[in-house]
């Protein structure tokens, strides 16, 4: 079998849960091929894939928009297809976040055949523990084993999503419209030393270095990839600001217990990872 992913990540998460489907695949003998998307980059060749696993990180209750573009800009196909999600929370309100994609996808006749949600910690709100990252990390592991097989085999299973959830998630759509507005407003502060990671790392083009420090122009989709890398902590984000999250996880430590399992959404995370334990 030939599976090709397409990604978008923002801060790793999801290129780094998209790895690990792969690498699970690749030891079942399946061959596989990872494409990361960012704007105007070449589409990739779809023809010659048994099957194409769609990863992106949940905003706001939905996918962002750099995927909903490159969904868009997609050829007409009929392989069968995946979507693969990271969230920061266990909720199950982030299965909402498929409908559009899936509504993408089967107009250009596409199937969706199953979808997989992995819960990887915050760039944005609070800071997880690390303890938590290295939880969320071996749940994943144990996740992605079997749903590579799953894969593998040709099934899986679509999220149901009621109404409730369909509502809360059309509404929270607004910050499609928004972060370009916001992104627009993203400003270096006194620690920037013009190093321009943030330029490199934003996968929309959407930082130049000017006069040794970054202007953002409007094509932010509040991926978090800037504020996240920038070694001097340095970008303020706008009214955001106070939710930012700075510096990458450690994920090889210890793994949180149950007792040391956040207490925000507390209940949501310890049945994320007992079902990924059992
Ligand atoms: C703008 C924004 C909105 C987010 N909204 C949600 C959300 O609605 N639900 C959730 O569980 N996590 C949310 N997150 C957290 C990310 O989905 C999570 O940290 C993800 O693993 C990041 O993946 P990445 O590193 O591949 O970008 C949000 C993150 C950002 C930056």
């Amino acid at each position: 079998m030939n599976v090709l992913f397409c990604v978008f990540s923002g801060t790793g998460n999801t290129a780094r849960v998209a790895d690990m489907l792969a690498s699970s695949l690749q030891n079942m003998g399946h061959h596989t091929d990872m494409y990361r998307i960012k704007k105007d980059a070449p589409m990739p060749e779809i023809g010659g894939h048994d099957a194409i696993v769609f990863g992106y990180p949940v905003h706001a209750f939905n996918a962002p928009t750099a995927m909903l573009s490159f969904l868009k800009k997609l050829p007409a196909g009929n392989a069968p297809v995946y979507l693969m999600r990271t969230s920061g929370e266990a909720l199950r309100l982030n299965d909402a976040s498929g409908i559009t994609p899936r509504r993408i996808l089967t107009k250009k006749g596409y199937t969706v055949r199953g979808e997989y949600g992995y819960v990887m910690p915050y760039n944005i709100i609070f800071r997880h523990s690390d303890e938590m990252a290295a939880r969320m990390k071996r749940a994943a592991e144990l996740r992605t084993a079997r749903d590579a097989e799953e894969i593998a085999s040709g099934k899986g299973a679509r999220k149901r999503v009621n109404v409730f959830k369909r509502m809360v998630a059309f509404t929270l759509r607004i910050e499609h419209t928004a972060m370009p507005f916001l992104g627009k407003r993203f400003r270096a502060g006194d620690a920037c030393v013009g190093c321009g990671l943030c330029a490199k790392l934003c996968p929309q083009n959407n930082i130049t270095i000017v006069d040794g420090k970054p202007k953002f122009g409007k094509s932010c989709v509040g991926c978090m990839a800037c504020a996240f890398g920038c070694p001097k902590d340095a970008l303020k984000i706008s009214v955001l600001n106070g939710w930012r999250v700075n510096g990458a996880y450690d994920f090889g430590g210890t793994p949180a217990t149950d007792e040391q399992v956040c207490s925000y959404c507390h209940k949501a995370y310890l049945r994320y990872f007992h079902e990924a334990e059992r």
